[in-house]
């Protein structure tokens, strides 16, 4: 929420003197004091800001300030110049009005640093990019250099600005600056050649010798001693916290900043540097013949250094010191230069130099600086001029500075009035006159076109004849002296006749600002500003660029006998050009005020600040502020400032502002005649009302704190009441849960132990049952069994003793029969013929299986295992022997077809089954497969032609292969070669031969018992094969290249028979290491796929899946 803030929070005093009560200079002082000893420098007159200096850094212009002031109104906070500045840019850049701050004041009173601060605040609120940067930076950078140039150390101001400035800042629609222009007035050129007792030259003198390097002062054939020059003064050369040297860097870098360039810095030093030589230039009389004294350079060595400088020609310079021209119709006469008008020469032209140099710098400045867009500029202008000044000494300079704030002040008279005047008709009240002091009759008194002082002098200045200071005395004398406001010893005025304190030489003007005493010595010369037109000439003929520009009159071409404006004329007319200037613009106004004369802190001089505040009119300001109303706000801060003093108003107000403030006025009583509605505003009369109001606020702003205390204090309470009873619930809750579940789980435990009891007690009882039962069973079965037993044993037996009886009755039978065919058959048969019926029964048997046999024979295939089954259990032996004898005659015949290779095949799968049968469990898969041998038909692939030319014999089996790194485990694809006499493995792509192996260094072949492909090469120690380690390959027809070199290892006479380890642990042996390799079956993760692995030094492990 934005909290709304007034002027009148926290007041120290009162914060605009409009709502003083009662209104005295006393009070009014004792207010400024006030605000000041508290560091409250600034106080407000309505709108004009009343600036206290405070010789010292206060904490409020920091960034945060800027922040705080932006784009609040004006009387929303406590009074700061950063208000001013702001209402300023807002009304130009929102309400689209040129705006004017005039600030005013006192030599020291604080207006250059006024003026700083208004520049500076604008720069901060104003656009950003790249381009308004360099803008601002320019017109801030220009304060640098002109004070260079054109401030000096006077006895009032170490930093006193002894020129007048007017600043243009331009801006666009936006509020961006878009450049300016600086309008230069009247610099003190005298303090040039001479400087008050206590005061110093133009900083640039002692800023150049004191910062400038080794190297440049020597250009300039400059020496960075004081001492050496008659310009600058010796008694105050350094000042107290001016460092010249780290000045004159800043001013460089400014320079440089604004966009001068490097040969026009080297030029503006250069001219500098002969200002100085020339004050160095000294003459000495020389009598001539005709009596009269002629001037004669002393020493030449400064003119020669300067011409040398400046690119003049000596001899040119010399005599234009020495002779002057006056030229007058068509007319020339050269006459010759005294000391006293050779050193008037020289200081008019080194005076002349100086201030052309400076009016240079301006317009140069300004070429930077001027706005590009040639679209319609709003303008601020700020106006910095030398304050009003009292010396001890005043001459024309201090006559015309003064002069120039009598406009100031009667501008301020005439737009402070007018602009009260204007609010009261735009807010529709009535407007009553107020007395007050218009110094228009000051004013007058000086620029009158027929008898001001400024056109006597003029008048003076252009008359034939002898013409002197006394002379314009006289002529003011006689015409100003029925005037007011002047004074002079000799005026017909009598009073002033005995006035001592008013010398013949003088007279006085009764300024605004209090009386000065003006000495008239000067005046004509100064007005005049004569420069001898063979110095003008000789410095046009120099050869230096700037210098010519700077005199154009010296051009012979445009000789112009007509006299140049004097300088009161010019000043005048620029003055008026100012005026006319300002008067088009919107006012805001700055009055500076000087607390005392020691440039100290904390120290305010009431007797200075009272003059001040006489003579800038700061009472009578006040006054026309409250001579109709004393205070005016618009309807709705006022509204929202009193609203709660009301109740109908109070917290809100629905209808229009004004209608709000009309409740509330009728509901505090205020008499009618102490305020008036205005079009936008509330107009009171008189701050005692305001003050009632502020005060009713402020009670009723403390009841509403206690009120919102009480609510407040009342809603936490019960808030925590609240939380507390709501925790309570639920603390209570929780633990009632608790208690349940402690006991549901105690009465659980409980019941679970009953339970278990009471089943036991049942199981048990049952189980007792179930036993008796069961037994009850077990005996009636026992008794049955026995009782069948018995039974079954009893028919058995009758059963036995019935078999035995019916055999014996068969056998007898038998027997008996017997005995009856042979008693019956003896008388028909030999003793013999039974053997005989015998073999002829056994023949006819024999003769029919032989004959059954021929019929059912087996097919010829060896692996038939069909064969007839035996008719007689007698044949069994001869059955099985006619078996075996047909399937050897059945394999001979089959072998009897074999060709010598198949034969060879043959042997090797024999070969094979012995190695593997019932070790291996790849060797069952392997008996379908034929041995193939050449699996790359080596010989014929062309790919591998030149691999199969390195081979010096016939190539027994040629497979891919893969090798296992004996480092990872990992596989590479590799050609296994075989021949009678090495094992040769090559790349497989390039068919280059990476190791060969003769048989001989081959001692053993390990494989697994398992159904991978895995055998690892074995070499002999020592061997040359064997400097790598063994091999470790796999392949797809283990079986057959394990066979093939075992069949080699037994045909080979020459070694001996390679050793056929069948293991799944099995040691190799790589490089040095001893490594154990060892199958296990693989865990599903593994896939299909056999993998190996190199787990550590010693093992390498080689997972194969277990197979179905
Ligand atoms: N607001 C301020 N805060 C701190 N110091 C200040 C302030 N205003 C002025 N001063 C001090 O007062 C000195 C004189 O101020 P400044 O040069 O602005 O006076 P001036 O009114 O311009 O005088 P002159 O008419 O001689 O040029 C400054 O050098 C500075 O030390
Ligand atoms: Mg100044």
């Amino acid at each position: 929420m934005e909290v709304k803030t007034s002027l009148l929070d926290n007041m120290i005093g009162v914060g605009d003197m409009v709502l003083l009560e009662p209104l005295s200079e006393d009070s009014f002082l004792e207010n400024l004091k006030n605000r000041f000893d508290h560091n409250e420098i600034y106080t407000y007159i309505g709108s004009v800001v009343i600036s206290m200096n405070p010789y010292r850094s206060l904490p409020i212009y920091t960034p945060d300030k800027v922040e705080e002031y932006r784009n609040r109104n004006f009387y929303e906070l406590s009074p700061h110049i950063y208000a001013l500045a702001d209402e300023a840019y807002r009304s130009l850049r929102d309400q689209d009005k040129d705006q004017c701050i005039l600030i005013t004041g006192e030599s020291g009173a604080g207006k250059t640093e006024a003026s700083k601060l208004v520049m500076s605040y604008v720069a901060a609120v104003c656009g950003k990019g790249q381009e308004v940067n360099k803008v601002k930076e320019q017109l801030l950078q220009s304060n640098p250099v002109l004070e260079a140039f054109g401030n000096a150390k006077t006895v009032r101001n170490d930093n006193s600005s002894r020129f007048g400035k007017y600043m243009d800042i331009e801006f666009d629609f936006k509020g961006d600056p878009l450049g300016g222009v600086i309008s230069n007035y009247l610099l003190e050129k005298s303090r040039v050649v001479k400087q008050p007792r206590g005061e110093r030259n133009f900083h640039i003198f002692y800023q150049l010798l004191s910062g400038a390097s080794d190297d440049t002062l020597k250009k300039l054939k400059l020496h960075r001693d004081f001492s050496k020059y008659n310009y600058l003064s010796l008694d105050s050369a350094v000042v107290n916290g001016l460092d010249d040297a780290a000045n004159f860097r800043t001013v460089r870098n400014a320079m440089q900043i604004v966009g001068f360039m490097e040969d026009e810095v080297q030029s503006v030093l250069e001219l500098v540097a002969a200002v100085l030589k020339l004050g160095n230039i000294e003459f000495k009389p020389e009598s001539r013949c005709n009596g009269t004294d002629e001037s004669r350079i002393k020493d030449k060595n400064d003119l020669k250094e300067m011409c040398e400088l400046l690119g003049i020609e000596q001899s040119v310079l010399e005599r234009a010191f020495s002779y002057r021209t006056v030229e007058a119709k068509m007319e020339k006469v050269s006459t010759t230069l005294n000391v006293a008008q050779a050193y008037y020469a020289r200081d008019a032209l080194a005076k002349n130099l100086y201030s052309r140099l400076f009016s240079w710098l301006v317009t140069r400045i300004n070429e930077s600086i001027k706005a590009q867009a040639k679209t319609r500029h709003k303008v601020m202008g700020v106006l910095d001029i030398y304050g009003f000044e009292i010396f001890e000494d005043n001459s024309f300079e201090q006559f015309i500075i003064n002069y120039c704030n009598e406009k100031l002040q009667q501008i301020f008279i005439e737009l402070t009035l007018r602009e009260e005047q204007e609010e009261y008709v735009r807010e529709g009240i009535e407007w009553t006159n107020i007395e007050y002091f218009n110094n228009a009759i000051i004013c007058d008194l000086i620029e009158n076109n027929q008898n001001g002082i400024l056109a006597m002098l003029d008048e003076e200045c252009l008359r034939p004849g002898t013409v002197t200071d006394e002379t314009f005395l006289d002529k003011l004398n006689t015409v100003c002296a029925e005037h007011q406001h002047f004074e002079s010893r000799l005026s017909k005025n009598s009073k002033f006749l005995t006035d001592h304190s008013l010398p013949h030489s003088c007279f006085r003007i009764q300024h605004y600002a209090g009386k000065v005493l003006y000495r008239v010595e000067g005046f004509v010369d100064k007005n005049n500003d004569l420069l001898y037109r063979d110095l003008s000439q000789a410095m046009y003929k120099a050869n230096h660029s700037l210098i010519k520009q700077l005199f154009p009159e010296g051009n012979p071409a445009k000789v112009n006998l007509k006299r140049p404006p004097t300088a009161g004329f010019q000043f005048r007319a620029s003055v008026g050009t100012l005026m006319r200037n300002l008067q088009t613009k919107n006012p805001n106004y700055i009055r500076c005020i000087k607390p005392n004369d020691k440039k100290a802190s904390h120290i305010f001089t009431e007797s200075l600040v009272r003059h001040q505040v006489r003579y800038l009119g700061l009472m009578e300001n006040v006054r026309v502020r409250r001579a109709g109303y004393a205070f005016r706000q618009a309807y709705e801060p006022c509204l929202e400032r009193y609203k709660m003093l009301c109740k109908r108003t109070w917290p809100h107000w629905r209808g229009p502002a004004r209608e709000g403030v009309e409740v509330l006025m009728a509901d505090l009583q205020v008499p009618a005649e102490e305020f008036s509605y205005g079009r936008s505003k509330i107009f009171i009369r008189n701050p005692r009302t305001l003050f009632f109001l502020e005060e009713r606020r402020r009670q009723c702003l403390q009841d509403l704190a206690t009120l919102i205390q009480k609510i407040y204090r009342g809603w936490k309470c019960r808030s925590q009441f609240l939380l507390l009873k709501k925790s309570q619930i639920v603390v209570a809750a929780w633990y009632r849960r608790y208690a349940q579940q402690k006991k549901y789980q105690r009465i659980k435990s409980a019941t679970t132990v009953v339970q278990s009891y009471t089943r036991g007690w049942q199981a048990r009882k049952l189980l007792r049952d179930l036993k008796y039962q069961k037994r009850c069973e077990e005996a009636a079965t026992t008794i049955a069994a026995y009782w069948h037993g018995t039974q079954a044993r009893r028919e058995l037996r009758r059963l036995k003793e019935e078999a035995r009886r019916k055999h014996a009755v068969a056998v007898i039978w038998a027997y008996w029969q017997g005995l009856k065919v042979r008693r019956e058959y003896r008388k028909f048969f030999r003793a013999n013929a039974g053997k005989k019926i015998y073999d002829f029964t056994i023949q006819r048997i024999m003769q029919k299986y032989f004959l059954g046999l021929k019929s059912t024979m087996p097919s010829m295939s060896p692996i038939d295992k069909n064969w007839p089954a035996r008719p007689y259990l007698f044949l069994d032996g001869v059955h099985t022997e006619l078996r075996r004898i047909f399937h050897l005659w059945r394999c001979k015949k089959y072998r009897s077809q074999f060709t010598e290779e198949k034969k060879a095949v043959y042997e090797e799968k024999l070969e094979a089954s012995e190695i593997f049968k019932d070790k291996k469990a790849l060797y069952p898969s392997s008996v379908s497969q034929p041995f193939k041998g050449d699996y790359l038909e080596i010989s014929k692939n062309p790919k591998y032609q030149k691999l199969s030319s390195a081979m010096d014999e016939k190539v027994l089996l040629a497979d891919v292969v893969n090798k296992i790194n004996r480092a990872n485990g990992k596989g590479t694809a590799r050609i296994f070669l075989l021949t009678k006499k090495s094992v040769v493995l090559a790349d497989q792509k390039t068919g280059q031969v990476k190791a060969s192996v003769p048989l001989p260094d081959l001692t053993s072949v390990s494989v697994s018992t398992q159904s991978d492909g895995f055998f690892a090469l074995k070499l002999k120690e020592g061997s040359a094969s064997a400097v790598k380690g063994d091999f470790l390959l796999s392949s797809e027809h283990l079986i057959e290249i394990i066979t093939k070199l075992h069949r080699i290892g037994a045909t080979a006479a020459d070694r001996e028979q390679l050793n056929i380890d069948i293991s799944d642990e099995f040691l190799v042996q790589f490089k040095q290491d001893k490594v154990c390799v060892k199958f296990i079956q693989g865990a599903p993760k593994n896939g299909n796929s056999v993998s190996c692995k190199r787990k550590n030094n010693r093992l390498l492990e080689v997972s194969v899946p277990t197979t179905a």
